[in-house]
């Protein structure tokens, strides 16, 4: 008899520090819809990870409830996937103590991230910025992920992560899925700034035109993609050496419209830059406006929100407290049996 296949596991969080840009969306949220329905697929919102950096308390908790309308409003579906929010789900801390001790200072200090956050923090360089990869490893190992979908910048982690779980293994034996970084098709577009093509879009960005964000109304929008950094020649053409913030503005319109960047040549082949950022302005604007209108509609209806989050939190938490158990039990906690 053939069997029944359990669909793999996949796992994946988005911290709640602010506004969430296009480039977070065409990165992450928009994968994590699209793969909703191939894997069971746990996301979080990472407020643990987010206070690694100083936060104002009401952002956080206003940000934390923002996140998880945005991801339901982006299509993000509760019924299918367990979606929830980290810091209700202990045993991510509870794993996190265990598997430093696994973990030597040296494999954290020279984590690229760490080392960049520390110099942009240089006020604020505590325990818990160093100690951020072993949270996320938990995160990852908790729920016995094969597959997790990251942005380059976190590859590192991932390594981390395998290394951690193979070391862990192998001194207490099996015990943790060993993970795959998964990076779907055009997942690997770096969206940049619109005002410095070279820096990655980012909402830190001290020019706010640099950047959009999925709350941008259409005006925002367009008047941001009309002042977008192009070039001086007047060609619509994918050549990210030669012309990054046109490259940029073809991966943006790509993204949204699903068109490969050929059939975006040729459509805006002899037209000037003024129609060419207008057209991608008018896309991202129509594309955001329904996924704004639905988040303010969750977001009024804080007690929906709420349910879905104490349901992703059970879920998660059975998950989580059968790994938990066992690896208490594996580094010798005495458990009464
Ligand atoms: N560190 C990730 C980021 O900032 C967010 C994150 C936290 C995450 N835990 C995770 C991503 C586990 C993947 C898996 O992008």
């Amino acid at each position: 008899m053939e069997e029944v296949q359990a669909k793999k596991k996949l796992f994946s969080a988005v911290q709640p520090s602010g506004a969430v840009t296009i480039g977070n969306y065409i990165g992450a949220i928009r994968n994590f819809v699209a793969l909703q329905d191939e894997y069971d697929c746990l996301y979080a919102v990472a407020d643990l990870h987010a206070i690694t950096v100083r936060q104002e308390p009401a952002a956080l908790r206003r940000n934390t409830l923002s996140l998880m309308a945005l991801f339901i409003a982006c299509g993000v579906d509760p019924e299918k996937c367990v979606l929830f929010v980290q810091s209700h789900v202990p045993a991510h801390c509870e794993l996190t103590w265990v598997l430093n001790t696994i973990t030597y200072p040296g494999e954290l200090s020279r984590m690229t991230q760490f080392k960049d956050k520390s110099a942009k923090h240089a006020d604020n360089v505590n325990m818990g910025l160093m100690d951020y990869p072993v949270l996320m490893v938990s995160d990852i190992l908790l729920y016995q992920a094969a597959l997790v979908p990251i942005g380059a910048d976190q590859k590192q982690h991932l390594e981390l992560t395998r290394d951690l779980a193979i070391r862990f293994n192998n001194r207490y034996g099996a015990t943790f899925t060993v993970p795959e970084g998964y990076f779907p098709k055009g997942s690997s577009a770096r969206i940049m700034s619109l005002a410095d093509p070279a820096r990655k879009m980012s909402k830190s960005d001290e020019n706010p035109n640099g950047f959009v964000t999925m709350d941008d109304d259409k005006d925002t929008v367009l008047r941001k993609f009309k002042r977008a950094v192009t070039d001086s020649e007047a060609e619509v053409r994918y050549d990210p050496v030669n012309k990054p913030g046109v490259s940029n503005l073809l991966t943006i319109y790509t993204a949204f419209t699903g068109k490969s960047t050929e059939e975006a040549e040729r459509e805006f082949a002899g037209k000037g830059y003024g129609d060419f950022k207008l057209a991608v302005g008018e896309t991202v604007a129509d594309a955001l406006a329904p996924v704004r209108e639905e988040k303010a509609r969750l977001l009024a209806d804080k007690g929906y929100l709420n349910a879905v989050m104490k349901r992703g939190e059970e879920a998660a938490a059975r998950i989580a407290r059968r790994t938990l158990s066992k690896v208490y039990r594996k580094v010798g906690f005495y458990t009464g049996d």
